[in-house]
């Protein structure tokens, strides 16, 4: 079995990771977290790292697998433009999959969405909102912003802004706008919207169990060993062409 090593290994994500990695043939060798209890650093011998935690972590937990040659999946979202900047440095030593989201379905809506941003023109006006539970700690979601890129490369242009308020003017044409809701215990809602004037276009995922992303990370360290360094997203994972 492939040695791995979880961090944020107590937290919604981490516990999801651990409880599948056995069914799908890995072993958890680490679970690292700052929670009580926890391992603070993964063991010699370990082959691959999975990282559900917080983003000022991140840079330092993947240059340690850098180090070490193994690679490192990356599910935590809210990297700041520096933290983001100190990941791609190690580009060059380590295959790196990186993604806001690791469901089968969300990656396909991304597809969908380019698609439709293709087909449906300027006139439709593309609004995206995304719900999550009332812990999530940054806004707007990896996954929304992901879709809101899609959006803008089947489009060809778009400028991106975050919520209205005040005294806004109109709509300018070609906007992307994104809405985050906070509630409850959602796991994660999106909808790409696209409204023009005869008719409406809603596009929509609902997660309903965090073991959708647990099993597409699993699945991407699985993919990532032995593949050449560099960045991938869960789209190489699956195969779908961008
Ligand atoms: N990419 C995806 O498919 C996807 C899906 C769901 C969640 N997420 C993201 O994954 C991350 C975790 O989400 P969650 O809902 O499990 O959050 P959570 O708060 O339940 O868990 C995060 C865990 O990380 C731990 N942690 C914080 N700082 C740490 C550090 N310095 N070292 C080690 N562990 C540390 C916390 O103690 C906690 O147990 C978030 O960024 C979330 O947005 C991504």
């Amino acid at each position: 079995m492939t040695k791995i090593a979880i961090v944020g290994a107590a937290g919604r994500m981490g516990q999801k990771l651990v409880d599948l990695a056995p069914s799908e043939g890995l072993e958890v060798v680490a679970k690292i977290d700052v929670a009580e209890g926890y391992d603070r650093e993964w063991p010699v011998g370990t082959e691959g790292v999975i990282d559900f935690s917080f983003h000022t972590c991140v840079p330092a937990f993947a240059a340690k697998a850098a180090a070490e040659g193994i690679p490192y999946v990356i599910g935590t979202t809210g990297l700041t433009a520096e933290e983001q900047a100190q990941v791609d440095a190690l580009l060059g030593k380590i295959p790196v999959v990186q993604s806001g989201n690791y469901s089968l379905g969300v990656n396909l809506l991304l597809q969908l969405v380019k698609e439709a941003a293709k087909v449906l023109d300027e006139k439709y006006d593309i609004e995206i909102t995304e719900m999550h539970h009332r812990h999530k700690k940054d806004a707007p979601s990896g996954t929304a912003l992901m879709l809101a890129k899609s959006a803008a490369q089947g489009r060809g242009a778009g400028d991106f802004i975050y919520g209205r308020e005040g005294e806004t003017g109109e709509r300018p044409v070609g906007e992307i706008a994104l809405h985050a809701l906070r509630g409850g215990s959602v796991v994660g809602d999106h909808t790409v919207m696209f409204a023009g004037e005869l008719e409406r276009v809603e596009l929509t995922h609902r997660a309903q169990d965090r073991a959708a992303f647990a099993a597409g990370a699993l699945k991407a360290l699985k993919w990532a060993a032995g593949k050449a360094p560099g960045k991938y997203t869960m789209s190489d994972v699956l195969g779908f062409t961008s």
